[in-house]
């Protein structure tokens, strides 16, 4: 076999055999395989994309292409939950300790954020202290003795994945419905749960721009679990709009506390609330109904809170941190920035308040950036609220006072003012389960 043939059948949108995508997996990964072959054949995958079937070999050569996360010995049905990446997504930081204090085992291995959109790994790292650099004894460990870990991802888990993702984000093949489901469901496959829930965003601030191809990759991603034994279940949830009000990395973990107190803003708990009710439910925990009052009574009876104390502890952060904001620490520099009329929000492009956030110093705009974990973005006023000239629309905050600039800049472009109230979008606006689509 030669990898030469291998492209120019892709490039000609003949199908690929298991054989030769494993010839394609294993050869890249021991270097045998050139970036610029392996680019070629990406850019064909990109253009002329890959079937069902191929999808699934790809997913599975790149889940075994390293180690395994063994969970076994943890008792009881592990479920995973994944977001496709978002703005403002603090989800896991409340979701993982409703669903642990409701008695179902949190094993969950995060990443850290990509492009304009923030990571889990990051938000966790702004308490002070908190180790997300687990082995995976201590893993173990903490799920069995606390209910709940969250860490980065081994070195070595998926690391096709990890080699064949750097290689898209500079060849522009990221944005192709069977390369982001290969790729996200081969880390989830690595990662040892039975049952794994998608967070699957749409809109403005997610790599899917519309509900259709939301709903794809969705479908794609529930057929290749329920294919290898994992009950799979998608929600396809709004991102034209920001999650919560909050965008940087201590900002965001204030905010997700703030839910665990019951004082969080109202689509973050909902969003949190569902995406909790449906881990629940595919644990066996009960029906969805059942679930959602578990969810909801862990957040009012204090249980979830205490769960993600218990986790900070445990993870050598600063428990203190749930009281007292002020340990966060506090960035030298606030801005407010103002409305330019008086009128309505209809819009706040996602990615660009994701990308000002960045500019601001909580997203790294190369690899090598150190983050600035107090750097961000809350939003006083989101999509649909009344605005007077003038009135606060959001406040920076850095300790690089030249950034404040450029990101006024990328705002300016992203707020859209107008006379008449716009109508706001559902932030649910789907679901797949294996076989049915809700929409
Ligand atoms: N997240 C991933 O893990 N992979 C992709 O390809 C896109 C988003």
């Amino acid at each position: 076999m030669r990898m030469y043939e291998i492209i120019e059948k892709k490039r000609d949108g003949i199908p690929l055999s298991f054989e030769e995508l494993q010839f394609f997996i294993n050869g890249y990964c021991c270097g045998d395989i050139p970036d610029y072959q392996a680019s070629a054949l990406l850019m064909a995958i990109f253009l002329n994309g890959l079937n069902e079937k191929e999808t699934s070999d790809l997913t599975i050569l790149m889940a075994n292409s390293g180690d395994k996360v063994d969970l076994s010995s943890i008792p009881g049905i592990k479920v995973d939950k994944h977001s496709t990446g978002g703005v403002g997504d603090k989800t896991t930081l409340v979701v993982g300790p409703i669903v642990a204090a409701c008695g179902v085992p949190v094993a969950k291995m995060s990443g850290r954020g990509l492009g304009h959109t923030g990571g889990t790994i990051d938000k966790l790292e702004s308490i002070p202290g908190f180790k997300t650099s687990l082995s995976i004894e201590e893993f173990l460990s903490n799920v069995k003795e606390i209910g709940i870990s969250i860490a980065g991802q081994t070195g070595n888990l998926a690391p096709a994945d990890k080699k064949i993702y750097a290689l898209r984000d500079v060849t522009a093949t990221v944005n192709n419905i069977s390369l982001i489901a290969s790729s996200i469901m081969s880390k989830k496959l690595a990662s040892g749960a039975d049952s794994i829930v998608l967070d699957v965003k749409t809109g403005s601030g997610a790599f899917m721009k519309t509900v259709e191809d939301s709903l794809h990759l969705a479908r794609i991603m529930v057929d290749i679990g329920e294919r290898l034994g994992k009950k799979t279940y998608a929600v396809i949830t709004d991102m034209d709009v920001p999650l919560g009000n909050s965008v940087g990395n201590s900002l965001e973990v204030i905010e997700a506390i703030d839910t665990l107190k019951g004082k969080g803003p109202y689509d973050l708990e909902n969003l949190c609330l569902i995406l909790s009710a449906r881990m629940l439910e595919k644990a066996g925990k009960g029906n969805y109904e059942e679930c959602m009052r578990m969810a909801k009574n862990a957040i009012d009876d204090g249980s979830a809170l205490k769960k993600f104390r218990d986790l900070i502890e445990k993870q050598s952060g600063n428990p203190l941190v749930i009281e007292d904001y002020t340990l966060f620490g506090k960035a030298r520099f606030v801005f407010e920035y103002r409305a330019k009329n008086d009128g309505f929000i209809e819009a706040i492009k996602t990615d660009s308040l994701g990308i000002a956030s960045m500019i601001l110093g909580a997203g790294r705009e190369t690899k090598e950036s150190q983050i600035d974990y107090t750097a961000g973005i809350t939003l006083q006023k989101k999509t649909c609220d009344r605005v007077s000239k003038d009135e606060v629309i959001a406040i920076l905050y850095t300790d690089n006072q030249e950034s404040i600039n450029k990101a006024i800049e990328v705002l300016n472009c992203a707020v859209k003012i107008t006379a008449s109230a716009p109508v706001l979008r559902p932030l649910i606006l789907a679901s797949v389960d294996s076989g049915s689509i809700n929409v």
